[in-house]
């Protein structure tokens, strides 16, 4: 018997990851959590309550209390939004990977962790075309830092105290159902929906900035994946390189053009450009793809598909 705990059940990758494992674990197992309230079909398809993930003595008194065997920890501060606070963004990435580490290693019951790692890991110094899984990461922004921390981190615990923690460096995640909020690659999630909404859209990034995406679907089914497969095949317990299709702005707005012929963008470059251009275009992700099969299904034309139906839907619906 599985009981699931998610923290960031309100966010991007939480609202879709929490209806998906309810589905394989059933409604009651899994426990969706975060800090402010999340989507009504999260708080209503299961069981949902608002913890601190900062506050670790809530934290295994909750994960004892449900017996919890597995855990999913999505809190972050993103790139962007870690820029305006780094020192602040800084404790909250640590410490709360930290907390979820110890209780880990303190609660038996607690057979795995998923943490997610980022393309934000690698820097400047990395080769920009398919990064390698193993190469040099030289990160600059206080998110990579952290994130780079944080696989070295997961490593050490599964080395001294044989935590099994999985992790994935997700490329930039593009959804309809919760956008992200103070990433880099949010652009890749507001250009359809201010392209449905508005015909227009005024983008943060230059016009040929290609960045490593994934439809969230892909995402979801690469996470859970891993979760799923047996200890003895795992052979990292840092994170692995995933990636779907490499996406630049004006491909991405030329794609649109096939459902909004009239779409226009601009771009006024903000503070992320220089985020961006630290990052690679594409991530070699064969590491991942042999051990499990795994490859992504949603190239640019699907993604664009579903974005803008769903979106459509959406608006079509309120
Ligand atoms: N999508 C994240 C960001 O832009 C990267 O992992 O911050």
């Amino acid at each position: 018997m599985e009981n699931i705990l998610i923290i960031g059940a309100a966010g991007q990758i939480g609202s879709e990851l929490t209806l998906e494992l309810r589905k394989i674990y059933g409604n009651g197992h899994v426990y969706a959590t975060d800090i402010k309230e999340a989507d009504r079909d999260v708080r209503e398809s299961g069981p949902f309550q608002l913890l601190d993930v900062m506050d670790d003595k809530h934290l295994i008194h909750f994960v004892i209390r449900h017996k919890i065997t597995q855990i999913y920890h999505l809190a972050a501060v993103l790139s962007g939004n870690a820029e305006k606070l780094p020192n602040a963004a800084w404790h909250i990435n640590m410490d709360s990977l930290m907390n979820i580490l110890e209780v880990a290693k303190l609660v038996e019951d607690v057979k795995k962790v998923f943490w997610p790692s980022s393309i934000a890991v690698f820097g400047p110094t990395t080769p920009k075309k398919l990064a390698p899984q193993v190469t040099t990461m030289e990160p600059v922004t206080v998110y990579g830092i952290s994130k780079l921390a944080g696989e070295r981190w997961c490593e050490y615990f599964f080395r001294r105290y044989n935590v099994d923690i999985r992790s994935l460096r997700y490329p930039g995640l593009v959804s309809f159902k919760t956008e992200p909020g103070g990433g880099t690659t949010d652009w890749a999630v507001e250009i359809y929906f201010d392209a449905v909404r508005k015909g227009s859209y005024l983008c943060f990034l230059n016009e040929d900035t290609k960045l490593p995406m994934m439809f969230m679907a892909d995402a979801i089914r690469a996470t859970i994946n891993l979760m799923e497969l047996e200890r003895s095949e795992i052979s990292l317990h840092s994170a692995y390189n995933i990636s779907g299709p490499s996406l630049s702005p004006s491909e991405v707005a030329e794609d649109i053009r096939r459902h909004i012929p009239d779409f226009s963008i601009s771009y006024h470059p903000d503070f992320r450009q220089a985020i961006a251009e630290t990052w690679p275009e594409s991530v070699d992700d064969s590491l991942a793809r042999s051990h499990d099969h795994w490859k992504p299904t949603y190239d640019l034309t699907k993604i664009t598909d579903t974005m803008i139906g769903e979106i459509r839907k959406m608006t079509e619906n309120k």
